[in-house]
């Protein structure tokens, strides 16, 4: 077996050939004078099991995974799983207003074109591993985060909406600690609203958990509200880490105490490895 690293996920690609003792495909990356993307496995892949680790974000990503993907193909891998750390488009899963793309199935369907299995980490929506048209699994990080966040004395773990509760009710096991969540409402892409709830955070440490943090703004909007309700030190943390535009200044203008995020997407936050969730659907497959 073969572990290839895309340019976006090379450290879990990393991770994962340490852990299950498979070696990591050697490849060359580069880009043309034009900015096309260029790349070649060097390894003989031809009749192995292959696993190619890529997030498919940004655009540029995506590009990188389909010709990984083509590279193993025309190499004649045995198998080919593709191991998508953050699923981009994820959040377009369906037609939200009429003639629009459902992209989320756009890329599935691509992506599937070239590979035997699919595993993905916190989709935005479970059912979008049905948009696929090869096995998908997804896996959770929250188990890693709330390990992270052990030490740092959390009396409470929030989700930012109901829908989010599963996943701190599962956190909130592995601190030790109460869990609850906001009511939030998305007005559009950019504006939601955290209605005021009764909550009782009165000098506790509170850790906001959620799958993405793109803008800030419901983190922003959570931590204000948690502010509001004289909460002590507020930890936001999500697997999926975008930090579009001035999400980071935002967050600690509301008063955040730490930003927390895997490292599904690179950056100066990715403080949780992803690898370790990975790991026992892998191990299962190969
Ligand atoms: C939405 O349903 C997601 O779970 C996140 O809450 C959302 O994507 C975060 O976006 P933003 O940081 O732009 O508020």
């Amino acid at each position: 077996m073969y572990i290839i690293g895309g340019t976006a996920s090379k450290s879990i690609a990393e991770d994962l050939s340490i852990e299950l003792d498979a070696p990591l495909a050697d490849t060359i990356s580069k880009r043309f004078p034009d900015e096309e993307f260029y790349t070649r496995v060097k390894d003989n892949i031809s009749g192995e099991d292959v696993v190619i680790v890529q997030t498919s974000y940004p655009d540029k990503n995506i590009i990188e995974l389909f010709l990984l993907q083509n590279a193993a193909k025309e190499a004649k891998a045995r198998t080919i799983t593709v191991v998508i750390p953050y699923f981009g488009y994820a959040r377009q899963d369906k037609k939200f207003e009429e003639g629009e793309p459902v992209s989320a199935k756009a890329l599935a369907s691509l992506i599937g074109l070239n590979a035997d299995n699919i595993i993905t980490v916190d989709p935005h929506k479970e059912y979008i591993l049905d948009f696929f048209s090869t096995q998908a699994y997804s896996c959770s990080a929250v188990p890693e985060i709330a390990k992270y966040l052990v030490d740092k004395e959390i009396d409470m773990i929030l989700a930012p909406d109901k829908g989010a509760i599963n996943r701190v009710k599962n956190a909130s096991k592995i601190i030790g600690c109460d869990y609850d969540y906001m009511e939030k409402n998305r007005i559009d892409g950019e504006t939601i609203e955290i209605k005021p709830k009764n909550l009782d955070a009165k000098n506790k440490n509170v850790a906001i958990i959620d799958d993405i943090i793109s803008t800030g703004g419901t983190m922003a909007k959570s931590i204000h509200e948690l502010k509001k309700h004289n909460a002590k030190d507020v930890y936001v943390a999500c697997t999926h880490g975008l930090f579009a535009g001035d999400a980071v200044r935002k967050l600690f203008s509301a008063g955040c105490s730490e930003i927390i995020s895997t490292d599904s997407i690179i950056s100066k936050f990715s403080k949780v490895k992803i690898a370790p969730c990975i790991l026992p659907i892998l191990g299962k497959l190969t």
